[in-house]
């Protein structure tokens, strides 16, 4: 969602921020803003709409380059809209009426237009339509010599989510943060001590992180910060962490775009999600952070999946994993719609969450709710410290390193390669044999090198995206443990290049969609050599009566799928349980490419943002 930085220290704290702010732009990015402290004893705003390139340079424009350099304290802002069209006013940081403090903020404030309508009954003037601008004049009406007593008192009087970092020029050596629903991190260096909603604008600084958890308040000097609870106003101490991250991987490394440098790292995130995890003489995972004996996993008699968007589509694959190789009934759930339906959970079941950035506010609303409701819960989850994480207290992480591009690529692979490494731990609990599971862990040990393969037909795809670069509309189908895996193709098509598409089980499409196909619109038929393939060719049939072009993903060597279709993707032979992710990763290049063809902001699709911290 939106990115937030903040810094107190002895260099220039525009170079800092913008910096942050580059590697933040990825979370949200319709506007951008900064906030300095000069050294005249005033603020320097500037804010700006667009990316953050066009804010540095309005920043080099509007403020003389002396005055920069000598700001070392400063607060800064990408933002995606919830409240207010994306225009320079609603942009943050957001300032009190006499201009003394600034607030940026990530998350909503939820009784915003209750204390709006207060505040304006005592004459402040609002300046922007944002939910953020409340806090600025509250904590102006509460500022009596102290920051930090204010912001306290503010954010008493409000309802909602927040992350925010606070500064006011009667206090030039400060910056206020705290922490409800949104995630903040302090980077501790030597000397000098920098804030942001994420690692990533942190790790070129210093590995040294202290998570701020919700209900924290802080002051951030140039020393490190000093942490207060919002509800006791008592100290609270927070251990440091160390990133583990390398700097580089939060960069392109030559690749045009973070998408494609994360497809194409998917060999290493596999390696990375699998190591140490297989038990090969056993047959069966290692997975110690889910904290179960294998009595209480034999025990487990119903799964419950939790997820949004590609997560949720991993976990769709969860469920033929957990039923086909464990006997465990799965039910996969959009997280927001399981929260709201008063599910019905037993004591034995077991929630699993899933979530890339562990922080995504509906699969975090489902988690809090499974914990209500007394049952297990489990994250897998790829940031680490990451709300969900946190909460659950028990899982698997992915080990994706970060991943910056928003169409998210590697996370899916990791997150169905670990659902797999599941399904064959519970399953040699319940009916897997030793021999059995020996043969999964072998094939499970042999997906990066898939992946590779898969990696190898780049060109080839691109060659295909060429062709179909224009359509207007496409579909995606597959069956069984390959509907998921179409509804995943049809997503990374339609949020990157913004073709409409659609994904449907293949039996479903002649109850109804079929009246869309004609020869302008490409059905992608998800046909690997696996059971359920020959019904599949049977549905291209019907595509291909109706002059759809059919643009098959083919085991290698297939001649007689590759006979039904009027382009090929190869992709090599696996079991069904495999066959997702070496799927997903051809999908994944071919929206790429279509959306390169077409000059899509690939890294950055309109509307969307990478972590989805609002309900
Ligand atoms: C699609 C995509 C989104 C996320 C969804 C959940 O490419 O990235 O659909 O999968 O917003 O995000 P996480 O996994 O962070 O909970």
């Amino acid at each position: 969602m939106c990115g937030i930085v903040g810094f107190v220290g002895d260099r220039p704290a525009a170079d800092v921020l913008l910096n942050g702010l580059r590697r933040l732009e990825y979370r949200g990015y319709d506007s951008a803003g900064l906030a300095l402290m000069g050294t005249d004893g005033a603020l320097h705003v500037v804010k700006q709409t667009g990316k953050v390139s066009a804010l540095a340079e309005k920043v080099r424009k509007a403020i003389p380059r002396k005055e920069v350099r000598a700001a070392h304290v400063g607060i800064a802002h990408t933002r995606w809209a919830t409240h207010g069209l994306p225009t320079e006013a609603n942009a943050h940081p957001q300032v009190s009426a006499d201009g003394k403090i600034a607030v940026v903020h990530n998350g909503i404030i939820e009784n915003y237009a209750a204390v709006r309508a207060q505040l304006e009954g005592r004459g402040v003037v609002f300046a922007s339509q944002t939910d953020t601008e409340v806090l600025a004049h509250l904590i102006a009406a509460y500022e009596h010599g102290d920051l930090l007593a204010a912001v306290m008192e503010a954010l008493r009087r409000v309802d909602g989510t927040y992350g925010i970092a606070v500064v006011s020029t009667e206090h030039p050596g400060q910056v206020v943060v705290a922490r409800k629903g949104s995630p903040l991190v302090v980077g501790v260096g030597d000397g000098e001590t920098i804030v942001a909603s994420d690692v990533s604008a942190i790790v070129s600084m210093t590995r040294n992180v202290i998570y701020l958890q919700d209900g924290d308040v802080g002051v951030v000097t140039a020393d490190g910060v000093r942490l207060y609870g919002l509800d006791t106003s008592a100290s609270v101490e927070r251990p440091v962490a160390s990133v583990e991250w390398e700097v580089g991987a939060a960069e392109k490394e030559g690749y045009e775009h973070f998408m494609l440098k994360e497809i194409f790292e998917q060999p290493s995130s596999l390696r990375n999600a699998l190591r140490g995890r297989l038990e090969m003489n056993r047959g069966t995972a290692i997975l110690s952070g889910l904290n179960l004996t294998p009595r209480e996993l034999a025990g487990i008699r119903r799964c419950v999946i939790v997820g949004c968007g590609t997560s949720l589509h991993a976990g769709m694959v969860g469920k033929y994993l957990f039923e086909g190789l464990a006997d465990v009934p799965t039910s996969p759930e959009q997280a927001a719609e399981f929260r709201y339906c008063n599910p019905i959970l037993a004591p034995d079941d077991l929630v699993i969450a899933i979530s890339q950035s562990g922080e995504t506010a509906d699969t975090l609303a489902a988690v809090r709710e499974a914990v209500q409701k007394g049952t297990v819960v489990a994250g897998l989850c790829n940031v680490v410290g990451s709300t969900i994480a946190r909460e659950t207290g028990r899982g698997v992480y992915l080990h994706a390193g970060p991943e910056i591009g928003v169409a998210s690529t590697k996370a899916f692979t990791s997150q169905v390669a670990v659902l797999l490494l599941l399904a064959l731990k519970m399953g040699r609990g319940r009916r897997l044999s030793r021999e059995e599971g020996m043969t999964l862990c072998r094939e499970i040990e042999g997906i990066p090198g898939l992946v590779e393969q898969v990696l190898a037909q780049n060109e080839r795809i691109a060659q295909v995206a060429e062709k179909y670069a224009q359509v207007r509309d496409a579909f995606f189908i597959g069956r069984g443990i390959l509907y998921p895996t179409a509804l995943e193709g049809a997503l990374k098509l339609k949020e990157i290049s913004y073709i409409h598409a659609e994904g449907y089980q293949a039996a479903e499409l002649k109850h109804g969609p079929i009246a869309l196909l004609d020869e302008s619109v490409p059905v992608v038929a998800l046909l690997n050599d696996i059971p359920g393939k020959e019904k599949t060719l049977g549905n291209v049939e019907e595509c291909r009566a109706r002059k759809a072009p059919v643009i098959g993903i083919v085991t290698a060597g297939d001649e007689a799928a590759t006979a039904a279709v009027a382009d090929v993707i190869e992709v090599p032979r696996t079991s069904s349980y495999v066959a997702p992710i070496v799927t997903a990763v051809a999908l994944q290049i071919f929206a790429y490419h279509v959306a390169r063809l077409r000059g899509c902001e690939i890294d950055q699709p309109r509307n969307l943002a990478k972590s989805v911290t609002v309900e």
